[in-house]
């Protein structure tokens, strides 16, 4: 069960304390990042961590929903220099090592939230400015990433209503 007590703990944690993150928690971070399922296993990502006062402060000026005081941010991208076939899945392989990214992070006693840039045009452009992004590494979100300075409680959103048994419609009704 110690998994799903994990999974429910994952909150969006916005608010941090000043306290740093050390580059070994953020390595144990990119380490279940890269665990995530990838299809064809092509691995498509690239992450830029950021920890420099300045780049964040431009990362925050650039996300009008992205103004969290963190520490440090990991903006997970999608390297499409790898060839073709990457283009189809990218945005799927980089959103599971995303999600791995935020559980690590909470199982290690971490807060952090994930702040969308693609596919909004202008954040792509601007986060890539500012993070110097070669043609073709394109910025899927930004997490910001520290030691929480806000408490939420663990939950599910479990909605039966969300679920067919066999066809759509059919209610699920578990035994
Ligand atoms: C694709 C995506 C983009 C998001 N972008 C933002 C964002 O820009 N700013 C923000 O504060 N939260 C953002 N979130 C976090 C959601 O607001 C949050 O996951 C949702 O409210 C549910 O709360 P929870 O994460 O605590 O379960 C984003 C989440 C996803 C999956």
């Amino acid at each position: 069960m110690e998994v799903l007590d994990l999974i429910f703990r994952r909150r969006s944690i916005r608010k941090f304390t000043d306290e740093t993150v050390s580059d070994a928690q953020i390595d144990l971070l990119l380490q279940a990042a890269m665990a995530a399922p990838s299809a064809m296993n092509l691995k498509p990502w690239h992450f830029v961590v950021v920890t420099d006062a300045e780049i964040l402060r431009q990362i925050n000026r650039a996300l009008i929903f992205g103004k969290m005081k963190a520490p440090c941010a990991v903006s997970v991208c999608g390297d499409l220099r790898i060839g073709r076939r990457a283009e189809t899945f990218w945005i799927q392989d980089c959103s599971a090592a995303t999600e791995n990214l935020l559980i690590a992070a909470a199982g290690l006693g971490l807060g952090a939230v994930w702040c969308g840039v693609t596919p909004i045009g202008r954040y792509q452009k601007r986060i890539a400015e500012i993070l110097l992004l070669p043609k073709g590494v394109i910025p899927l979100n930004v997490i910001f990433v520290g030691h929480p300075a806000e408490e939420k409680p663990p939950r599910t959103q479990y909605d039966p209503k969300k679920i067919s048994r066999n066809t759509f419609g059919n209610p699920w009704n578990p035994d």
